[in-house]
């Protein structure tokens, strides 16, 4: 059974005979990641529009955009954000409360011990690699080589009107070509891409989808103007699930952001 890229598994008769319990649960991670909004076991953590592979495109098998390729290997980590040291779960958990404005899973459930092993398969084979100074995989996105303070958000106006809006809709609201960009069903204050030099990096490697063309200064100047819109504010205590369905949660709750 292939899971290393995003196409449907084409395996024959006999390989899915050899399919083992870790197989189905490593297939049933990839559903989850695909269909997070709505998939029965993890529809009830996310609180908008997005799926894990609105970002993390083809599943976290596209090479460039924040792919999951090799992300295992980097795990555990220090995360600065969380000031503490944290594992491939904890990091796929945290994600529900941020990018998906929804609530953290329980460690160790069903839906997190699944999306877990299916990002772990994405890395097997590689060698591992401790991280000490931050949470990202070997594949992260490049930061662009561009001073973050030069966006102009009257060209990125323009720009997103005639290159994003025909998918994302004239008021970021979403269309059923692209999902909702700013606006109460998109990612919150506290998402990685709420943040103008990670989204224009983004940007960079992935939209227009399938044929990302953007010059740095364009990439730049529509982040700017993206993340100058409204979306959902974050506060951690409204993300967390119930102290006993939580676990250690690896911050001290309510933290700074
Ligand atoms: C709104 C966009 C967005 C959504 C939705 C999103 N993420 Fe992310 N995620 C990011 C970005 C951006 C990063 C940073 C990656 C980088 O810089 O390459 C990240 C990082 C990660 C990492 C760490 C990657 C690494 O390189 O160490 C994991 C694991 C992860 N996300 C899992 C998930 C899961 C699971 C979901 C769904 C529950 C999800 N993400 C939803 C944007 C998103
Ligand atoms: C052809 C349609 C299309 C175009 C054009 C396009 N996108 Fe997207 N975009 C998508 C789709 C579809 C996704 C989700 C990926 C998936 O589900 O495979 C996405 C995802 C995103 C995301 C992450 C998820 C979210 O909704 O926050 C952002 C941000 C984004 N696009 C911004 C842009 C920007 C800015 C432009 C213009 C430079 C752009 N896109 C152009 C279709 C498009």
């Amino acid at each position: 059974m292939h899971l290393s890229n995003a196409e449907p598994s084409t395996a024959t008769d006999a390989e899915a005979s050899t399919e083992t319990e870790l197989d189905k649960v490593i297939a049933l991670g990839r559903e989850i990641v695909l269909h997070t909004g709505t998939h029965p076991l993890s529809k009830q953590y996310v609180g908008n529009d997005l799926a894990c592979t609105s970002c993390h495109l083809e599943a976290g098998t596209d090479p460039q955009a924040a792919s999951f390729i090799g992300v295992a290997t980097a795990y555990p980590a220090w995360s600065p954000r969380e000031q503490r040291v944290i594992t491939l779960e904890d990091r796929v958990l945290n994600c529900f409360m941020r990018s998906m404005n929804g609530t953290r899973p329980p460690n160790g459930s069903k839906v997190s011990v699944a999306m877990t092993a299916y990002i772990a398969s994405l890395s097997q084979g590689q060698a591992m690699k401790m991280n000490h100074e931050k949470p990202l995989g070997p594949k992260h996105v490049p930061t662009l080589d561009i001073d973050m303070t030069t966006g102009d958000l009257t060209r990125g106006r323009e720009l997103y009107a005639n290159e994003c809006a025909y998918c994302h809709g004239d008021a970021g609201e979403g269309s059923d070509d692209g999902p909702p960009v700013w606006g109460a069903k998109s990612y919150n204050h506290g998402a990685g891409l709420s943040r103008v030099p990670k989204l224009a990096s983004w940007l960079k490697v992935a939209m227009p989808l399938g044929d990302p063309y953007l010059t740095d200064q364009q990439a730049l100047d529509i982040a700017t103007y993206v993340n100058s819109k409204p979306r959902p504010e974050f506060k951690l205590q409204d993300h967390l699930p119930p102290a006993d369905k939580r676990g250690e949660y690896n911050a001290e709750p309510p933290a700074a952001d």
